[in-house]
């Protein structure tokens, strides 16, 4: 099973047909080099050494955890009891300060008044943190000053907070490993993912209209230690510890990926399963809550999604450079003596792909590749973009020597 969170082109659906085409390649390790939550790596897995790799933190960690982790997630009851103090600590520290503030939200929530809850929100933003911030107190306040009346409450904030800081400490102090640490951490983006007043991703909040205040009541009023601590049940490790030892997780632009096992005397790929991005969509764009949450970095934010300043921007969601770097993984992958195996749909920003891919691989491999066609649904960004899911032909292109 993958993570408990909604993504634009998960191949979960698919994953099962993509992990038979696959499996007509020659022994060895798969490397998924667009792995975001590593739907088909999971369904290739363990027949194989599964490696992946992905532009952004947040998808690093969902394979470090799944494939390469030496520790499972500690119990939620070892974690309640480990938790409980710091998380209190943090939350009634918090909730003298911000007493006022939530005790507003928390009435205008309750009365579905529409036309307060947007003035409050408004007003935070507008005089900014309520004690300066992080960097004059020190105190873990990053959700809390950066995204509270957006995605989330005010406590809601402030209980992500609470929860990411008291993770830490219990890092610190030798109560968690690195490897439960993480686990935890990916927990917590299930309970973003539970919690978020959004369209299921992160680049404009919903705002509160007499129309949906119901459901946007109900979103604030959901508590998100309950939604971490839920979501800890749900996750477990792919395979056993020998195999996970084997595994590695990248994180990187695709071809700098691929361009790191030429001449590597330490193993290639015999496989590489891509899955690029194919709209103009940015997922760091989309997604950065995720990143942030991993990073918990005080990054500079923008614009009403509040999304980092310093997100990646890939050539797979550039029309000026998509051709260009669909020419470069297939060549690293060539030069690698890996097979290639391609899903992409009819529809994507490389434009007549049906016919152009097929021409690249034959110019690189030397000759025509596989082709199977399915019809899919795709997740897509949902809201203002159009409908959350979306009938296309999904093409699965097989290259090999
Ligand atoms: C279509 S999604 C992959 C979905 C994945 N197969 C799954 O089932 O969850 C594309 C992924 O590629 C990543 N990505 C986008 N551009 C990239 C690049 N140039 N190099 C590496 N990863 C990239 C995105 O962060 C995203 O996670």
């Amino acid at each position: 099973m993958t993570i408990s969170i909604s993504y634009m082109g998960t191949k979960k659906s698919l994953a099962p047909v993509v992990a038979e085409v696959v499996s007509a390649s020659p022994p060895g390790p798969l490397l998924d080099v667009f792995s975001g939550l590593c739907a088909v790596a999971k369904s290739v897995a363990p027949a194989r050494q599964t490696w992946t790799n992905d532009l952004q933190h947040f998808a690093q960690s969902v394979a470090q955890a799944h494939f390469c982790s030496q520790s499972h997630p500690p119990q939620r009851i070892d974690v309640v009891a480990k938790l409980n103090q710091h998380y209190s600590k943090h939350l009634s520290k918090q909730e003298k300060i911000a007493g006022n503030r939530i005790a507003a939200e928390s009435k205008a929530l309750a009365d579905y008044d529409s036309v307060r809850l947007n003035d409050i929100y408004a007003e935070w933003i507008m005089y900014g943190p309520l004690d300066g911030g992080f960097e004059q107190t020190g105190d873990a306040t990053l959700f809390r000053d950066t995204f509270a009346g957006a995605y989330f409450g005010l406590l809601q904030c402030i209980e992500i907070d609470a929860l990411r800081h008291s993770l830490d400490i219990m890092l610190d102090e030798h109560q968690i490993d690195s490897d439960q640490h993480r686990w935890l951490i990916l927990a917590l983006a299930v309970a973003l993912n539970r919690c978020a007043s959004s369209t299921g991703h992160f680049a404009q909040p919903l705002t509160a209209k007499p129309a949906n205040l119901p459901r946007f009541a109900q979103q604030r009023q959901r508590s998100v230690k309950d939604c971490f601590l839920s979501a800890i049940e749900s996750l477990e490790p792919v395979g056993n510890t020998d195999w996970r030892s084997r595994n590695i997780a990248m994180r990187g632009e695709a071809n700098s990926a691929l361009s790191s096992f030429i001449g590597n005397s330490d193993g290639v790929p015999s496989v590489v399963y891509a899955d690029p991005p194919y709209t103009s969509d940015q997922y760091s764009r989309y997604y950065h809550l995720y990143e942030t949450i991993v990073l918990y970095d005080y990054p500079e934010a923008e614009g009403k999604g509040r999304y980092r300043t310093d997100r990646e921007a890939s050539d797979f969601c550039l029309s000026s450079r998509v051709s260009e770097a669909f020419d470069k993984l297939i060549s690293n992958c060539v030069e690698i003596g890996a097979d290639l195996v391609l899903s992409y749909p009819t529809n994507g920003l490389l434009a007549n792909s049906r016919d152009v891919l097929p021409q690249k691989i034959k110019d690189k491999y030397g000759r025509d590749p596989q082709i199977l066609e399915i019809d899919h649904r795709h997740s897509t960004m949902g809201g203002s973009k159009g409908p959350g899911k979306m009938n296309v032909t999904e093409i699965i292109y097989r290259a090999y020597p």
